[in-house]
């Protein structure tokens, strides 16, 4: 099978191509093709005839997308729209990454696919309208969302909290938001099964339990083996430009139906902490108490 990603670039598509190895595969950047042109993302189809599609190319900065409404819109709906039309010219498959922040939050219970969208963001307004025209574009397609990614392959919030934690005896993070931790490895494991299963609709693909960003901090800092305090704090002292949903877990009942399970967010945090110990970085100072 030939598979093209867009986003290859970023902390998701690293580990897509990291872990992809059963297929051709060929991972594009935003200097490969810039989805905001039609004719550069037609081109960059036309040249990898691919059968699928991974879309991970996103603009990510949540905060970002609220100050820059227009860019954020450019990329993910419109940019989307026009990797979908690509795929329907080269009559390819496509699978686009979403995001839990298409929902409001107010659920006390794990969503399923269909719940109704109500994005309380930019960046969720982009990803939930990108979702609909997707969809409208290419009928078949697969949408998968998912939430708090992290890995090795950027920034995220584990590597932010390690780095604060070396330098300061306390750090507050919220205690007020809950989801599920995602590790980029296993998310990509759950893509390529996906696509070799033929999926389409929507999938919900997290790690499997959940938690707030205060658990998840405390969890990284105590396996980290470091002695920094880490205090809960609340979203309200901790005012941000664009709203979080307060609960986001996403159930994993649709990606079941495929016959896939995601590891534990406490397992996958563990990869990642001895996945980064084990890199040659400057990273590696901040997981010395640990070893
Ligand atoms: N990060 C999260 O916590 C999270 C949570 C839920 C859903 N998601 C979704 O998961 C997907 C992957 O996220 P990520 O965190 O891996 O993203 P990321 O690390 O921010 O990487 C973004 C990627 O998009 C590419 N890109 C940006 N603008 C582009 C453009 N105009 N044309 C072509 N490519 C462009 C970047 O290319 P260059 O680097 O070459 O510019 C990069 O490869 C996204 O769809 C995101 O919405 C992420």
């Amino acid at each position: 099978m030939r598979v093209t990603i867009f986003g290859a670039t970023g902390l998701l598509g690293k580990a897509l191509v990291r872990e992809w190895k059963q297929d051709e595969v060929i991972g594009l950047g935003s200097r490969d093709a810039d989805i905001r042109d039609p004719q550069q993302t037609s081109a960059a189809v036309a040249r990898t005839r691919p059968e699928w599609i991974v879309l991970a190319a996103a603009y990510t900065n949540v905060d970002g997308c609220e100050r820059n409404r227009e860019l954020a819109f450019a990329v993910n709906c419109a940019g989307a729209a026009n990797v979908a039309r690509a795929a329907k010219t080269h009559n390819a498959r496509l699978l686009f990454l979403s995001t839990d922040y298409v929902f409001d939050g107010r659920s006390k219970t794990p969503y399923e696919t269909d719940h109704p969208r109500a994005p309380r963001s930019v960046y969720g307004q982009s990803k939930a309208e990108a979702e609909i025209q997707i969809s409208q574009i290419l009928p078949a397609c697969c949408i998968v969302r998912t939430a708090w990614l992290f890995g090795t392959g950027g920034k995220c919030f584990p590597d932010t909290i390690l780095e604060l934690a070396a330098s300061r005896a306390e750090i507050e993070v919220v205690d007020d938001q809950r989801g599920s931790p995602t590790h980029a490895p296993d998310l990509a494991r759950a893509i390529i099964q996906l696509c070799h299963r033929n999926a389409s609709g929507i999938a919900h693909a997290t790690n499997r339990g959940e938690c707030t960003w205060f658990e998840f901090a405390q969890a990284i800092v105590s396996r980290a083996g470091l002695g920094t305090k880490v205090k809960p704090t609340t979203s309200e002292k901790s005012v941000r430009p664009a709203e979080r949903p307060k609960y986001s877990v996403l159930s994993p009942r649709s990606l079941e139906k495929y016959g896939i399970a995601m590891p534990a967010w406490q397992d996958a945090l563990q990869n990642y902490l001895d996945e980064r110990r084990s890199e040659p970085t400057a990273q590696k100072n901040t997981l010395i108490a640990s070893s």
